[in-house]
């Protein structure tokens, strides 16, 4: 009942007040890939200028494959978890062997890939190719815990499904990478840990937890 003007509140202000971050010039799937690996365990305003470098150094998905790997580990000095750059690697060389440079356009084969899990792929997916495939992670689990006033312990391995199917119910058939992107940046700007801006919220008057009052107290979380 709900859903239509949810979504359509939150692309509506995604399009005013979104970031303006250089992996948002292009939707080359590739290019998408890269930024979401970076982005996984590190901040975006330290991720800016290593995905800058990155693809001017390796401006194509060849250009990685190809790519030195001591040179490569080497320009990811600095973010740390060096897998995640090998893990990159690999998967890009799958792609360029098995499907000529065409990064897939479905969960199943993408999910296949070294280093992508549901979340990779649903935000290459959705970000890239403009499919509405949900994109969960954990910034988009706070948001949606405290919209939906879902009460499970995102601890638990089990519970991103949960998230990954009320998501699914949401997300806008005609935007689907800027709902995805709209909910990243609400948690980043708006829907934050602690002290969350409900007043300057554009889906406040959709959400339970500000209804109910207990917006900050989600999610639920009984481990680290
Ligand atoms: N965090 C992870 N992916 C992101 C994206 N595409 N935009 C903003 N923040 C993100």
């Amino acid at each position: 009942p709900y859903s239509q003007q949810f979504r359509q509140s939150l692309v509506e202000w995604f399009h005013e007040e979104k970031r303006d971050l250089p992996w948002r010039q292009t939707n080359d799937p590739y290019k998408i890939w890269v930024s979401e690996v970076m982005l996984q365990q590190t901040r975006v305003d330290t991720v800016i200028p290593y995905y800058q470098r990155f693809i001017d150094k390796y401006p194509t998905i060849e250009s990685l494959a190809n790519a030195d790997e001591e040179e490569l580990l080497k320009m990811w000095e600095g973010l740390g978890y060096y897998s995640r750059a090998r893990n990159l690697q690999a998967g890009v060389k799958e792609v360029v062997e098995k499907y000529g440079g065409t990064v897939p356009n479905n969960r199943h084969d993408l999910q296949r890939l070294k280093g992508v899990g549901p979340y990779t792929a649903g935000a290459i997916l959705s970000i890239a190719y403009n499919l509405p495939e949900h994109a969960v992670d954990g910034n988009v689990m706070r948001v949606l815990s405290r919209v939906l006033h879902i009460k499970e312990d995102i601890s638990l391995v089990k519970t991103r499904k949960i998230f990954e199917e009320a998501v699914e119910q949401l997300i806008h058939p005609e935007y689907p990478g800027d709902f995805n992107q709209a909910l990243m940046d609400l948690g980043a700007m708006i829907c934050t840990p602690s002290s969350p801006k409900c007043l300057l919220c554009p889906v406040r008057e959709y959400c339970l937890g500000f209804m109910e009052g207990d917006a900050e107290q989600l999610p639920i979380k009984t481990k680290k």
